[in-house]
């Protein structure tokens, strides 16, 4: 491990989740997708398992399979004790087939058509996807537009994702953001891992660094951009 990538999972390890994200916005897909009762369910991409432990509660009769690239965020995920099966994985390369796959805050690393098309073949029969995705929603100021035209340039408006979903050949059933209590329930726990750590040698400052400025740009401009909760299906 290098040592950059060591002080990142350092400041990354102990927060209650690794990305933005509420248990509303995941009970709020639950409400349409659990019917008829989902029998399978991935939490793809699940990190330390924070979704996991609302789907594994949410859902107690489904097999909720949980997969993440980072072995020492499945071991966290599996030092929570839960009713799922936490596997290190690729959350394109996923095996069997899902009444839901979930995923939180991850879809950015290859883009909606990329996932869509990974997972349409891994959908039973009614199955659906359910996914957070920033985008775009306000006139946006040159510094946010800079900001995240170096971390996700990428990143699209709201009615174009829409469009890009749906000449995938799925429907969005739901689309809600996410709004500031996601970001600040995982802002805030980064905050105080950035105040324990700060100082500690210039490889650890120089990650902190980039995550403060990431949570400058969402203090001085939220509302420009946001995290949207999609729950989709095949057409
Ligand atoms: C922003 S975090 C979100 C984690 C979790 N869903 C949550 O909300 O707490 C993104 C996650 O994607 C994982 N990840 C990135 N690329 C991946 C891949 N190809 N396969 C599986 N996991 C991946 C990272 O290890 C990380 O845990």
């Amino acid at each position: 491990m290098s040592e950059a990538f060591g002080a990142f999972m350092q400041l990354y390890s102990g927060l209650p989740r690794e990305g933005p994200g509420t248990i509303d916005s995941l009970l709020n897909v639950l409400e349409i997708a659990d019917t008829p009762p989902l029998g399978r369910v991935l939490d793809a991409a699940c990190g330390t398992g924070a979704d996991s432990k609302i789907l594994s509660r949410a859902l107690p009769n489904v097999e909720l399979i949980g997969v993440d690239k980072q072995a020492e965020f499945i071991e966290a995920a599996k030092a929570r004790g839960l009713r799922a099966d936490f596997r290190v994985g690729d959350m394109l390369w996923v095996e069997g087939d899902f009444d839901l796959i979930w995923c939180a805050g991850a879809v950015y690393f290859f883009g909606v058509e990329t996932v869509l098309e990974a997972w349409r073949g891994h959908l039973r029969p009614g199955g659906k996807v359910a996914f957070s995705e920033v985008v775009w929603r306000e006139q946006a100021s040159a510094e946010a537009k800079a900001f995240w035209a170096e971390a996700y340039p990428a990143m699209d408006s709201q009615n174009g994702l829409n469009a890009r979903i749906e000449s995938c050949g799925f429907k969005v059933l739901s689309a809600e953001p996410l709004g500031r209590a996601g970001w600040e329930a995982y802002y805030n726990a980064l905050r105080a891992n950035i105040a324990r750590l700060k100082g500690q040698n210039p490889v650890m400052d120089e990650v902190i660094a980039e995550t403060e400025a990431e949570i400058a740009v969402y203090d001085a401009h939220f509302g420009e951009y946001d995290y949207v909760v999609y729950l989709v299906e095949p057409v």
